[in-house]
């Protein structure tokens, strides 16, 4: 059970029959922010009061008298201007906690009504390397995955990867006329990312060429634009003058910003010039551009060559990324990617037309959305359908096949416009009482602050940054080994796996504990830190707590089934007790707004509860034989909650570290 969920329903019991919808005041019963205030507060006296025009004091005491949780809570107060203070009966805490020990789910209720969820997560673009980026959504959508599945609902996951586009044809023009022959057969991944690479970089580099006549005349004219500002009389007026010296410094940003861009686009150029090899390429392919997306519209047309290659050259790049989602123990119910809905985009264009939802626009085809000032575009001039009509084939699909009550999407948050728009379509269409969530997050960002790249200014590859966590943590593995007196040698055998588990770790947990929505630097060393919030941190917690069983000998089935109460005498042991109870709430939390980051604030909170009540209650050397079982009871728990949520987060324990 969640209490919080418990005490809730009390007071809503409590609030019938003085106000209509209590809802919005049940928000107000939260866990206690401070613990001198007892473990829960209800501050709805006030806004209470407001609604029903009472003083809060008084609502309080009302409150009060309708309020029954004595068999929960010692007798409540209200405090200060009608603060309803919570505090859990030690008896029944013990209780709840013996009862604990039995259960595999720590507590944790399947949901009362089941809901059928659609994820999709990963999703990466095939024909290119995987990116950091696509680690954040396979990291938060596993996560949400298994939280949702562990907490009974049906989820299937299905995996929307890139397979279909503009890549390709970049694939494509590459294959015909860069390839390595020799080097396609040894290893055809690796020289199908190396021609992606290079036809993004030549026909990046005539883009920058192409755009370079127009930046300059921009700058000029802009530059024109100042120097006439300046030549002209100030004005006298107080007034003007500030509205004047706005005017140029918005306009001498203005300078600033082409300049930069004009910069970095000869940047760029430079890049490519001063490289014999590119150059030579680049003067042979100058019209690589239009070649390239002539091959993807080719592909689409069903162009017999084209499609072989496609047909080709697939598998490897699936085996390329299933061999991530092994190291990351990730699996995908479907993977229905991109071209999966090849045959059905003109169907959906049509229908939209018909139902008066689309409507041509400039020989293109489009939904006008109220609010946006950008149009959907499903169709393009040439014909070609985009991204946004393959998705909008893939909710007809899925509802269609799965109904789901909810469909989550758990992609960057530059890709906010078009999910506020394919969502909007989507209503209009007929897809009215289906939940569609776009689960959104923020940049990976570098040292630098600015997104995460390496040394050569390519977006990391993953597979590479699993390999340096591994090894890093490798590193703090042994570190730590060697402070320990002996040598184990199975334990030395076993360090490539401890190290696996404590890297891979390392990288989702610093994901997960991150408020989704906020970009973050990505460190090394901070995600391996064996102090703070990471999942080194809390893997060492579990396996501290794993170290006292077997240095002990402990019969962990006997002790579950003992019947000694748990003792809660001490403030360490009772605040880690109330922690332990809170398991499902945290839960609850992450499920409530999909946020996996409610689980690790909170196992990082038990396990620092942990920490206090190991520096002050002895366990193994407990004065009484039933105190010493009563704190392995808890020790037990805790190690129990930390693997489970853990495990929910898809992030293994290691036994001993
Ligand atoms: N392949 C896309 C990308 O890498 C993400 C796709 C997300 N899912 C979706 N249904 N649009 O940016």
């Amino acid at each position: 059970m969640s209490i919080l969920v418990e005490l809730q329903s009390r007071f809503r019991a409590a609030l019938a029959g003085l106000v209509d919808d209590p809802s919005e005041f049940l928000k107000l019963v939260q866990p206690a922010a401070d613990a001198q205030f007892g473990d829960y507060q209800a501050n709805l006296a006030m806004p209470l009061g407001k609604r029903l025009g009472k003083p809060p004091r008084e609502m309080a005491q009302q409150v009060l008298q309708r309020l029954d949780v004595a068999d929960l809570c010692k007798q409540p107060e209200s405090a200060g201007p009608g603060f309803i203070n919570l505090q859990l009966r030690d008896d029944w805490l013990g209780n709840h906690l013996q009862t604990l020990l039995g259960d595999g789910r720590l507590g944790a209720a399947s949901a009362t009504v089941a809901r059928r969820f659609v994820i999709d997560y990963s999703a990466p673009n095939i024909a290119k390397p995987m990116h950091v980026g696509h680690v954040r959504s396979t990291v938060i959508g596993a996560a949400l995955d298994r939280t949702l599945r562990f907490l009974g609902h049906r989820v299937i996951s299905d995996n929307h990867i890139g397979d279909w586009g503009m890549q390709f044809g970049m694939i494509l023009y590459g294959y015909k006329h860069l390839r390595n022959e020799a080097a396609y057969e040894q290893n055809p991944v690796a020289e199908l990312s190396r021609l992606y690479r290079l036809v993004n970089l030549l026909v990046g580099y005539h883009e920058d060429m192409a755009a370079l006549p127009e930046l300059k005349s921009r700058l000029e004219r802009q530059e024109q634009v100042v120097a006439e500002m300046v030549a002209q009389p100030p004005p006298t007026e107080k007034a003007a003058l500030k509205q004047a010296a706005k005017a140029l410094g918005r306009a001498e940003d203005q300078i600033d910003q082409l300049r930069k861009l004009l910069s970095s686009t000869h940047e760029r150029i430079a890049r490519i010039e001063g490289d014999p090899g590119v150059e030579h390429l680049a003067r042979a392919h100058p019209d690589i551009r239009s070649a390239v997306l002539a091959e993807t519209a080719k592909l689409h047309a069903g162009d017999a060559e084209n499609r072989r290659i496609w047909r080709n050259v697939l598998p490897a790049c699936r085996d390329e990324i299933d061999r991530i989602y092994r190291r990351l123990q990730v699996t995908f119910d479907y993977t229905l990617g991109e071209s999966f809905y090849e045959d059905k985009l003109a169907g959906v264009v049509e229908d939209l037309e018909r139902r008066g939802i689309a409507r041509p626009s400039n020989g293109a085809t489009c939904v006008f959305i109220e609010g946006h000032e950008t149009p959907f575009l499903i169709r393009k001039q040439d014909g070609a359908f985009l991204y946004a009509t393959t998705d909008l084939a893939t909710i007809q699909y899925r509802m269609q096949t799965w109904q789901p009550d909810a469909i989550l999407y758990v992609v960057d948050h530059r890709q906010s416009l078009h999910f506020e728009q394919l969502f909007a379509t989507a209503r209009q269409w007929g897809y009215r009482d289906v939940e569609l969530q776009h689960v959104s997050f923020g940049t990976v960002l570098g040292d630098d602050g600015r997104p995460f790249k390496t040394r050569s200014g390519d977006t990391v590859g993953l597979e590479s940054l699993l390999d340096e966590a591994v090894s890093r943590a490798l590193a703090v593995v042994s570190a730590s080994d060697e402070k320990k007196p002996g040598r184990d040698a199975a334990r030395e055998d076993n360090r490539g796996q401890i190290a696996e588990a404590v890297g891979i770790g390392a990288i989702k947990y610093a994901d997960l504990s991150q408020n989704r929505t906020s970009d973050y630097i990505f460190s090394y060393d901070k995600m391996l830190a064996m102090n703070g919030n990471t999942a080194t941190y809390m893997q060492y917690a579990y396996a501290r707590v794993r170290s006292i069983f077997a240095k002990g000998n402990v019969d962990l089935a006997a002790i579950r089934q003992d019947a000694v109460p748990i003792s809660l005498a001490h403030s360490a042991e009772r605040s880690l007790a109330v922690a332990i109870a809170q398991f499902p709430e945290a839960l609850g939390l992450v499920v409530a707004d999909y946020r996996p980051n409610h689980l690790t604030s909170y196992l990082f909170e038990l396990a620092n509860r942990y920490s206090t009540f190991f520096e002050n209650c002895p366990v193994l050397k407990a004065e009484t034989h039933a105190l010493r079982a009563s704190r392995l009871k808890l020790c037990d728990l805790t190690a129990r909650v930390l693997k489970l949520g853990l495990e929910l987060l898809g992030i293994r324990v290691v036994e001993k570290m």
